[in-house]
């Protein structure tokens, strides 16, 4: 396993060439790996697995669009597609890979056929973390551990059609069978991963779970409300609200930051961008800091678990997930998005020098330079 260095601090990487594919084959060449479940993360996995040679099987409820993608995908029914019990039963390795909520309401069908030397696949630590809500405790003599690939199923399959590999984080939960360590990286290797970050359960759960209420959704959004709110409220139009907001960023400046990073944004930005930067950054961490702890606090004592475990079993949860998004939808800032997208120079017919459309260009032009990237 390869130690690499990440800003000073040394983590477990594994590599494809320290583990090939070849390797892999060999690996889980007597296994059936059965992926239970086709919704986002199951097609990618199962049609990687597909691809890379592996035995693989899918389990799926009939009567269902999943079904039918399933076949379409090239499972055929009765070969490679099962109703979920009966895939339960072929496989070796099972991939649980339904909805977490429906992991809760599967799992004592899923623990019936969890024989000993199996072994039990997750892609997120939350069924086996939350235990004591969710029911999940798998018994000890079969190997438990996780594949968590960083991005959707769509990209998982995307990545891997274009010959690269999406990165995934691995743990192992329980080693019974003494080749748990094997078995989570061939199949790691397998659905598609580039490289496999150590990681456990816990953590894995924890910052998933962080990072979507904070930064990657819940605080980014909550910032944009904040700002926009401001802008608006000290006589700035919609547009030239959401464009300071939103549009610049996501078009012009978080392209450049997944690139180069963040340290390379304030090294080339204009002065004033960059000294307003450096003056604000260290208000907002300081500004945001109790509420991330408070956040942590909550997933780390299963709160947040709770909430979603509770409100996505309610049998209204769609209709009142439908007032909640309508709400978002329905806000000023999203649809003066809406109008601003469609203003992008790559969404508008080419317009003729000199046409009525001419006030239209200029207008996207300061759109476009007025970013800080351009020097003043
Ligand atoms: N999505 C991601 O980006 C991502 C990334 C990394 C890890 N993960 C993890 O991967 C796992 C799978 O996530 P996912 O997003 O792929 O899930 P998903 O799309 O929500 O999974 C839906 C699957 O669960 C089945 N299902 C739902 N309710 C069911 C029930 N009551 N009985 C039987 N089957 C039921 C669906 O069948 P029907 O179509 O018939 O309803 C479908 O096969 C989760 O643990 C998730 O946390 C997801």
């Amino acid at each position: 396993m390869a130690k690499l260095n990440f800003g000073g601090v040394e983590e477990n990487v594994v590599t494809r060439e320290e583990f090939p594919l070849s390797k892999a084959r060999q690996v889980l060449s007597n296994e059936t790996v059965a992926v239970i479940g086709y919704g986002v993360q199951g097609p990618g996995q199962a049609l990687n697995q597909k691809d890379n040679g592996i035995n693989v099987i899918v389990g799926q409820r009939r009567n269902s669009k999943s079904w039918d993608k399933a076949v379409k995908d090239g499972f055929v029914p009765g070969e490679t597609l099962f109703d979920i019990e009966e895939a339960l039963q072929k496989g070796t390795i099972i991939c649980y890979l339904l909805s977490d909520a429906a992991q809760i309401q599967l799992w004592p069908t899923v623990k019936k056929h969890l024989t000993p030397g199996k072994a039990l696949y997750f892609s997120h630590g939350f069924g086996i973390t939350y235990s004591d809500q969710t029911g999940i405790i798998p018994p000890p003599d079969v190997d438990v551990f996780l594949v968590a690939p960083k991005g959707s199923g769509t990209s998982l399959r995307r990545m891997f059609l274009q010959g690269r590999g999406l990165n995934s984080s691995y743990a192992i939960f329980q080693d019974a069978t003494g080749r748990a360590f094997e078995r989570v990286i061939a199949l790691g290797i397998a659905v598609g991963s580039g490289y496999l970050f150590e990681t456990d359960f816990r953590k894995e759960v924890y910052s998933d779970l962080t990072g979507e209420r904070g930064t990657l959704m819940g605080a980014i959004q909550g910032i944009f409300a904040a700002q926009y709110e401001v802008l608006r409220s000290k006589g700035h139009t919609p547009s030239e609200a959401f464009n300071e907001t939103v549009e610049e960023l996501t078009q012009s400046l978080m392209p450049l930051v997944a690139e180069n990073g963040m340290d390379w944004m304030y090294a080339n930005c204009s002065t004033t961008a960059q000294r307003g930067a450096l003056d604000w950054w260290k208000r907002f961490r300081d500004a945001t800091l109790p509420v991330f702890n408070e956040l942590y606090e909550s997933v780390a004592t299963g709160k947040e678990a709770a909430k979603s475990i509770e409100s996505n079993s309610k049998p209204d949860y769609r209709d009142k997930l439908e007032e909640e998004l309508k709400e978002l939808r329905e806000s000023e800032i999203w649809q003066a998005g809406k109008t601003v997208r469609s203003l992008r120079p790559e969404n508008q017919e080419p317009v003729a020098p000199g046409s009525a459309g001419d006030n239209f260009e200029k207008k996207l032009q300061k759109v476009k330079f007025s970013s800080p990237l351009y020097r003043d």
